[in-house]
């Protein structure tokens, strides 16, 4: 459906443009109509396109279990995954051929082609390699954000694209959510005029953080990457999606408040289960997390006993048993981000660890109305009249993993492969890594106590 005019949305009201019953108030509560996207073409590929699985944690089942979804579209033929119990579940889900079936993504690539697609799922500081190698042997890549470790590595993998041609998505799962879709479409559309500033936060809740940025595999960036893509990759990539022009300038603060060694309650040892004084109180004790609330997925606590007695035994030693303050994490608990883009529009973004609730919130301003989003619902009031309210669960379905965006990125990654067109790719490598330099240099700026950083697409 085209973008709608103010005059079309007044006629839809039953209301013409300066029509004498404009009442006194500055914002008349009437509901209109959002435009709606496009609906995306679809055909269905003659054969399902197949992938190896390259890490089969929580992103690699994630992706390999859509092939019990939709078996026509998307085939899982091998696996690489040091874990038994992990390469395991993958084999049994999918049977998987002995020959196919590996412990470590090196032996994949040393064979001849198995498959179309490689999704490289492994932890942020293994794409590099796996990457490389996979495009080296001909694969088109479902690569999971962020794209590598520094922007150097990005840049290795872009220009290696560029020699194989490969089809590539980087897994910016939220472009293809339907809230977010329907966020930037009301964008584009100018129903709000042009964008004048976007407020978007994005609140973790302090045990999501305290399991990942803190105990988890991202809480230090010498081993992962810096927080801000990490996690925030994808808030980077819509906003400046949303604003439809390249970011300019960066700056940000931000640090550790809460999750250091200065916090820690008087005589908390190490590991929670080693008698910690504060058990019965303590909101992030491992016992209470992991297994009597359950507060957090313990996907990552690695066992293959899923039991209390054994995620509890796991908890012992391991990462996750570890008091929240005595860890070796470095990720800001809180940091805010300043961008600026071409036009002049800005943007203030804002990551928060000490929070109690989670789901990204925003505020796009524009010249003509604003828009107020939580990731499920948006109110859109234009300042010369009109307020309506939308609600994802009422406009689409399928809405499990970040929004409905998981299943249908691998939808519009098949369609790509099988019709060998990256055009049907919204997060392509190129426009992902615009949004990576964003945040390299956000993390720069932060270290450098806020200094302005210029920000040059130099590929
Ligand atoms: N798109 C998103 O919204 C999103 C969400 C969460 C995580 N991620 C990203 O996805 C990636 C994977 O995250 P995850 O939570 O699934 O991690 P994970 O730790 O659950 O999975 C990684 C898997 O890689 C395996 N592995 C380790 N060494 C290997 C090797 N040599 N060869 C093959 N496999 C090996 C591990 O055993 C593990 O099972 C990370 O880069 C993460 O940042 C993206």
């Amino acid at each position: 459906m085209d973008p709608l005019s103010r005059r079309q949305v007044l006629e839809i009201l039953g209301v013409a443009a300066g029509a004498a019953t404009i009442p006194a108030s500055p914002v008349r509560a009437q509901t209109f109509v959002l435009p709606a996207p496009p609906a995306r073409p679809y055909s269905p590929p003659e054969r399902p396109v197949t992938c190896v699985i390259i890490g089969h944690g929580g992103r690699g089942s994630t992706y390999s279990g859509f092939a019990l979804q939709i078996p026509q579209e998307w085939k899982v033929v091998g696996v690489a995954e040091p874990l038994d119990y992990r390469r395991d579940a993958c084999v049994a889900a999918h049977g998987i051929a002995k020959e196919n079936v590996f412990t470590s993504w090196e032996h994949v690539f040393e064979r001849p082609k198995l498959a179309d697609v490689a999704v490289i799922t492994t932890q942020d500081a293994m794409h590099l390699a796996p990457a490389l190698a996979a495009l080296d042997r001909g694969y088109d890549l479902l690569l999971e954000k962020p794209i590598a470790q520094s922007w150097e590595e990005c840049r290795r993998i872009y220009r290696k694209v560029r020699t194989t041609g490969a089809i590539v998505a980087v897994c910016h799962v939220l472009r293809y959510a339907p809230y977010y879709v329907q966020l930037r479409h009301v964008v584009a559309s100018g129903l709000i005029g042009d964008v004048v500033s976007v407020q978007h936060l994005e609140p973790i809740g302090d045990v999501h953080m305290s399991h990942s940025y803190v105990r988890g595999p991202w809480r230090n960036k010498a081993e992962s990457t810096p927080m801000i893509l990490s996690k925030s990759c994808h808030d980077l990539d819509v906003l400046r999606w949303w604003v439809g022009r390249p970011c300019t300038r960066v700056s940000a603060f931000g640090g550790l408040a809460k999750f250091r060694a200065a916090q820690a309650p008087a005589g908390a040892p190490p590991f929670c289960l080693d008698g910690c004084p504060e058990e019965a109180t303590c909101h992030y004790h491992a016992a209470r997390v992991y297994v009597r609330e359950k507060l957090f997925s313990a996907h990552h606590v690695v066992t293959p006993d899923r039991s209390p007695e054994g995620i509890l035994a796991a908890l012992r030693r391991g990462p996750f048993g570890r008091c929240v303050y005595r860890c070796d994490n470095d990720a800001p608990d809180h940091m805010v981000t300043n961008l600026e883009f071409e036009g002049g529009t800005t943007a203030a973004f804002s990551i928060e660890g000490c929070v109690s609730y989670q789901g990204r919130r925003t505020r796009v301003l524009g010249t003509k109305g604003d828009i107020v989003g939580d990731e499920r619902a948006m109110e859109v009031t234009l300042f010369e009249g009109g307020r309506t309210t939308w609600d994802v669960t009422q406009a689409a379905d399928d809405l499990g993993g970040h929004g409905g965006g998981d299943v249908r990125m691998v939808r519009d990654l098949v369609q790509a492969v099988s019709q060998r067109r990256q055009d049907l790719i919204p997060t392509t490598l190129q426009a992902s890594l615009e949004s990576h330099l964003m945040g390299f240099l956000a993390e720069e700026s932060r270290v450098a106590g806020g200094a302005v950083r210029t920000v040059t697409l130099d590929l």
